[in-house]
């Protein structure tokens, strides 16, 4: 399939999957449908978690001694997307993320984005936990600018190595929640619907991207992604607590696009496979 042809049938996956876009309130019709539906069956975690300690987490730069991998999972999920929020709100101050005349799946992506923000937090709400719009530390900072201003052919390979650092942090942060929480099954269930939610967007994101990029845009991409996801682990710390650093490398070794649409089928649509 050409480049091309993926790209037309991922605006066609995006209209069924998102709905009506509305411009003006910066919504998609499916997904407040999808979120309106989740709020009328709330799920309510008993684990106990040290709120103030999780509190103190958001801000720490350096992990607190003695947290238990739920706290650490929580911490991770909460700055899982301060990088994309970031951003999203940055583009947007500079005009840069909504216009009539963008390719309408660009449109569906930046707003997809502002909703993985909304997931995340829900999946932090049913533990009764609050999350703050922080920004990324410096380095992720000065990535995120970058990618914003620099011009396009410079611009997409990087993006698109975070995405796909991003579709692998994702994968193995909903592995682990569920894992963590398997003994209260109404929340593990729930972890599982709301990552996959933003795994089948990130996914078609990496696609999208590798769709518009010609041979050496795609060796690009591979190269930074490799050399992009270590420093993306190191902006929180959260993540190698977590996984153990190597583990964490070999899954970004190992990370197969294919293979993660193909267990996401109705929520994911890779124009083009990297
Ligand atoms: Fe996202
Ligand atoms: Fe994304």
């Amino acid at each position: 399939m050409s480049g091309e042809e993926g790209i037309a049938r991922y605006r066609q996956f995006l209209e069924m999957r998102d709905g009506e876009v509305d411009f003006v309130r910066r919504r998609l019709s499916k997904r407040e449908d999808f979120l309106n539906q989740l709020a009328r069956n709330s799920v309510r975690a008993s684990a106990p978690i040290d709120r103030e300690a999780y509190i103190r987490g958001l801000s720490n730069r350096r992990i607190e001694r003695g947290l238990n991998a739920q706290t650490l999972w929580l911490l991770a999920t909460a700055k899982a997307n301060q990088g994309e929020r970031f951003g999203v709100g940055l583009a947007e101050l500079l005009g840069r993320l909504i216009s009539e005349n963008r390719d309408p799946a660009q449109i569906h992506i930046a707003l997809q984005e502002s909703y993985h923000t909304r997931i995340l937090a829900e999946v932090i709400e049913m533990f009764g936990l609050p999350v703050y719009p922080l920004p990324p530390r410096a380095f992720l900072r000065l990535l995120i600018h970058l990618m914003i201003k620099a011009p396009e052919h410079f611009a997409l390979p990087l993006i698109g190595a975070t995405e796909l650092a991003g579709c692998v942090l994702f994968h193995q942060l909903r592995d682990r929640g569920i894992e963590l929480f398997a003994n209260e099954s109404p929340v593990a269930e729930r972890i599982g619907i709301l990552y996959n939610e933003i795994l089948g967007d990130e996914i078609g994101h990496v696609g999208f991207i590798v769709a518009r990029l010609g041979e050496r845009g795609r060796v690009a991409l591979r190269q930074l992604y490799l050399r992009i996801a270590p420093i993306l682990v190191s902006q929180v710390p959260e993540l190698a607590r977590l996984f153990g650093y190597d583990q964490l490398m070999h899954s970004f070794a190992s990370f197969n696009l294919s293979e993660a649409a193909a267990e996401l089928p109705n929520l994911a649509y890779p124009a083009a496979l990297i």
